[in-house]
């Protein structure tokens, strides 16, 4: 097949994005895995989620729609988000470069051209990330995990390039296990040198962070449960609220804690143990810094004043895990209420301003949207980049964006 694309500025998107990603892979290339851990934890210890079902179908069902479950799965037609459409299907590197993505009998490939000519085929194998903000592609070659080229970005629901390397297609980034502990459940490594990249064993990836990744390996829970059906009470199986705080808080801050420099090999850590005794905790930078897709909301929260002096706060204050709650600002302004009642810690100053309907919405005033430095694209037509938005878990009181929200109600109240 012969094709040929012309080279048109105005469609090339150029994504940064994740090149957080590259940092926090290069800054863990020191992994220690001489230190092993005790109670190791092994791939026939877990039972999968399909199996909590049986028992927990509520939980289970609501999980499936969340972030953590479609973190990272098997390629295929569904979770795959890009179109495969011609015309859509294209990002041009250069007047003579491009890659295009296309449908074939044995699967999705990223296809490089050159001077309309087919030079590599990969076949997109894994899927890394749900679709909040994009999605990454990863190719098997042998044991080994490499990034493919072309990324998915959804605010503009375009194919962009992965960071980098712009003008040139690569093929040969490698993944390595850092990436896969935080956008999976498992994975066995399968030939442990001590160095990254490490191969994995293919057949033997968790993926998804599900269940066990917040509850322990489940296998031995499983076995009890179901040989011991009239016993009510779960043996062999890890509660995160019957966990200290710090415990708690760690569970979330290994994937939610931003660069973290390991000392142990990934996939030691395993929930109620402490992030001291896997990670040089005291090397994440600054969290005004930290901003980001590969964000740090556990050193943002943590500098907060609700933090500091509520000692009870954790992740789970404000989040339900098994739910996808995303864009409820109702349901997390309640969560705040619990704290902020008049007669607990004190009510807003605005409500008097605002009125009852305050409490639909604590957050765009006290954890506004914050521009992101890693996930920047170039948009059609456009000169500078635009960056994506997150939320910044710097909880406080920021003047310019109760301004902001004021004239948005009252220009709101005149067109009623
Ligand atoms: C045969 C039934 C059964 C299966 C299968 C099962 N569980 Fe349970 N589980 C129970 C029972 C009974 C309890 C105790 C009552 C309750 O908390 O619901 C429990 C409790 C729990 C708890 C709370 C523990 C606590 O101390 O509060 C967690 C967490 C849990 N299970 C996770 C899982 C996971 C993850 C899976 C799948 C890998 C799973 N369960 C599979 C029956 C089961
Ligand atoms: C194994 C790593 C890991 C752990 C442990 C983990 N997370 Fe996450 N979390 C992720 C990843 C990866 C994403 C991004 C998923 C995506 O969109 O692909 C995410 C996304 C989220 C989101 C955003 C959901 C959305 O709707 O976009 C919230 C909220 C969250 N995590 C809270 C928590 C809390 C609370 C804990 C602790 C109880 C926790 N996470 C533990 C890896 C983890
Ligand atoms: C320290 C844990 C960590 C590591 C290491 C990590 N990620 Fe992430 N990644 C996250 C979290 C957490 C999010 C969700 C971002 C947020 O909301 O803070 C995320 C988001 C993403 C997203 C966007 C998901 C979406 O739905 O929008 C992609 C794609 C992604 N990561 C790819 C990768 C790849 C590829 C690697 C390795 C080469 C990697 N990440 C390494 C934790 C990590
Ligand atoms: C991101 C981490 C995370 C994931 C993934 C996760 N849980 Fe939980 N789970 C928690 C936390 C945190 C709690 C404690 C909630 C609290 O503070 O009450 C919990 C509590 C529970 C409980 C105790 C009863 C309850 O409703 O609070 C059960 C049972 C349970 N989880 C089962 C599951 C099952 C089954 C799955 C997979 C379908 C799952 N969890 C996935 C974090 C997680
Ligand atoms: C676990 C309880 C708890 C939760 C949940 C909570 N806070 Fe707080 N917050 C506190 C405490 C305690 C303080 C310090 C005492 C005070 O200033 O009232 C505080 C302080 C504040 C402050 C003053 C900060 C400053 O720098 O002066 C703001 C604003 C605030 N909270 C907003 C919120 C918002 C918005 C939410 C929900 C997104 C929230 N809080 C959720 C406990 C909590
Ligand atoms: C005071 C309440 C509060 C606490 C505590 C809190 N969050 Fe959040 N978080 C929110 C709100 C509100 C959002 C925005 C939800 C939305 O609109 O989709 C959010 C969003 C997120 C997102 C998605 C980020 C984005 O911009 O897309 C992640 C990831 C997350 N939280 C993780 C965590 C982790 C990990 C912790 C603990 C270190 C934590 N949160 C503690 C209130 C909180
Ligand atoms: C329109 C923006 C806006 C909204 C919406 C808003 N706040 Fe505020 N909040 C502010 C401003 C501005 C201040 C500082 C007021 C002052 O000191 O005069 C403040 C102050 C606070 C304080 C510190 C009070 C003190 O005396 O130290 C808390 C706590 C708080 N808000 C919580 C909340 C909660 C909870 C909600 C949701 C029910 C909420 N806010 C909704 C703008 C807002």
């Amino acid at each position: 097949m012969k094709v040929s694309f012309k080279y048109q500025r105005s469609i090339v998107v150029t994504g940064i994005i994740f090149f957080t990603v590259l940092l926090l892979t290069r800054c863990m290339n020191n992994d220690a895995s001489q230190n092993k851990t005790t109670g190791k934890i092994e791939y026939g210890q877990f039972a999968g989620s399909a199996s909590c079902a049986n028992c927990h179908k509520e939980i289970c069902n609501s999980h499936l729609t969340t972030a953590h479950y479609l973190t990272s799965g098997i390629a295929n037609e569904k979770n795959i988000l890009g179109s495969f459409e011609t015309g859509r299907n294209i990002f041009a590197f250069s007047f003579n470069a491009s890659v295009a993505m296309q449908k074939r009998p044995q699967g999705f490939f990223q296809v490089e051209y050159i001077d309309g000519k087919e030079n590599r085929a990969k076949q997109f194998d894994v899927v890394v990330g749900s679709g909040t903000k994009g999605q990454t592609y990863l190719n098997w070659d042998k044991d080994y995990l490499f990034q493919l080229p072309i990324t998915y970005f959804t605010a503009t629901n375009q194919w962009c390039n992965s960071p980098g390397y712009p003008g040139r297609v690569v093929f040969n980034r490698p993944v390595t296990s850092r990436c896969m502990e935080c956008h999976s459940t498992y994975a066995v490594v399968s030939a442990a040198t001590g160095k990254e990249p490490e191969s994995f064993d293919k057949a033997k990836m968790i993926y998804g962070v599900d269940c066990e990744k917040c509850h322990g390996p489940a296998t031995a829970h499983v076995d009890y449960q179901t040989k011991n059906p009239a016993i009510k009470k779960a043996k062999f199986i890890i509660n995160p609220s019957s966990l200290s705080r710090q415990q708690n808080l760690d569970l979330c801050t290994l994937c939610h804690g931003g660069r973290l420099q390991k000392t142990k090999p990934s996939f030691s850590f395993k929930v109620g143990d402490l992030l001291t005794d896997y990670f040089k905790t005291n090397s994440t930078p600054q969290f005004a810094a930290e901003i980001d897709v590969h964000g740090n909301q556990f050193g943002l929260m943590t500098a907060s004043k609700c933090f500091m002096q509520s000692k009870t706060m954790t992740c789970n204050s404000c989040h339900d895990s098994h739910k996808n709650e995303a864009g409820q600002a109702k349901i997390f302004s309640q969560r705040c209420i619990s704290c902020h009642s008049t007669e607990h810690v004190g009510a807003c100053k605005m409500s008097s301003t605002i009125g009852e309907m305050i409490g639909n919405n604590c957050v765009d005033c006290h954890m506004p949207l914050e521009q992101s430095r890693a996930i920047v694209v170039l948009l059609p037509g456009n000169d500078a980049p635009t960056p994506a938005k997150m939320r910044s878990h710097y909880v406080k009181i920021y003047p310019s964006e109760t301004k902001k929200f004021m004239e948005q109600l009252q220009s709101a109240s005149v067109k009623k």
